[in-house]
């Protein structure tokens, strides 16, 4: 397969057309933002483990039944994708208040959910990804009535196995975001990445304390939070997250 022209430069990858009109060469970046891009660091070692992060997690996904635009990892930065027409939304699902859901609503961080939350934002950086609902989605054009309720259901399942299979490797999935889009062919599917960079990772192994509860200043956190709350480097984290879904891929 052959790498074509450079199509979009993100925060986090950049995503290259290919000479099959159906697949994107993408490539992941060492850079590492918060804020809308208001902090940004370049960190060795992070593309690598995107990478490799989402290609495990997009394969354990599919053995769990979810497919995903993922067609093949090609080398330690870079992996093959199935071109989609995105939707411009930020799918967010939560299991336990924390970040923007702490402190838009008053709710301690840490506090589980009595279910899981599903939650839309707009991708628009001029904007910073204003949250929104259905119907603004809907009057928007981001998506119609009968996508957003695939969009939902898909969203709710991916979080059932993505709890399960995290929770496999001790760890709480407290919240994530993902993204999807459509096919040439009409499918709506999982896109983009699931990383530490995407989601928030709590290790049970250190946190729970004797009544299983995860008490604040206890947490031990295996994602990007170590980034915003500038807590050091998060290289370790997203080796550790990457070594516990590697024992997973191989015990199985
Ligand atoms: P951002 O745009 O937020 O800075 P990235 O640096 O991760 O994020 O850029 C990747 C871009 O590629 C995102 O805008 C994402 O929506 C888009 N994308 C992800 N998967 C696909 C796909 N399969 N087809 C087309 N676009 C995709
Ligand atoms: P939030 O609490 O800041 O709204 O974030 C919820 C989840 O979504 C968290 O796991 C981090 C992830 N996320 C992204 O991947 N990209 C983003 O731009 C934002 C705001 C959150």
């Amino acid at each position: 397969m052959e790498k074509l022209g450079l199509l979009y430069q993100g925060k986090a990858k950049k995503m290259y057309a290919t000479d099959d009109p159906e697949l994107l060469w993408v490539e992941y970046l060492n850079q590492a933002t918060a804020g809308n891009g208001a902090k940004k660091e370049q960190i060795a070692g992070k593309a690598e483990l995107n990478n490799r992060i989402t290609a495990l997690v997009f394969d354990e996904l599919k053995k769990r039944g979810i497919d995903s635009h993922l067609v093949r990892q090609i080398s330690p930065t870079e992996q093959i994708v199935r071109k989609m027409t995105m939707f411009p939304l930020e799918i967010v699902q939560r299991n336990v208040a924390a970040g923007s859901f702490s402190k838009r609503l008053g709710v301690t961080e840490g506090t589980p959910l009595s279910e899981p939350v599903l939650e839309f934002y707009y991708k628009s950086d001029p904007l910073n990804d204003p949250f929104i609902n259905d119907d603004d989605a809907v009057v928007l054009g981001v998506a119609n009535r009968e996508d957003l309720k695939e969009i939902s259901a898909l969203a709710r399942t991916i979080n059932e196995k993505l709890t399960e299979l995290f929770a496999s490797i001790d760890v709480l999935l407290v919240d994530f975001k993902i993204e999807m889009g459509k096919t040439s062919d009409g499918k709506i599917l999982l896109a983009d990445e699931i990383t530490p960079d995407t989601c928030r990772l709590w290790d049970t192994r250190k946190a729970a304390g004797d009544d299983g509860a995860v008490k604040d200043g206890d947490i031990e956190r295996l994602d990007k939070d170590i980034f915003r709350k500038d807590l050091g480097s998060i290289i370790p984290a997203y080796e550790e997250i990457l070594h516990r879904l590697e024992g997973l891929a191989q015990s199985h």
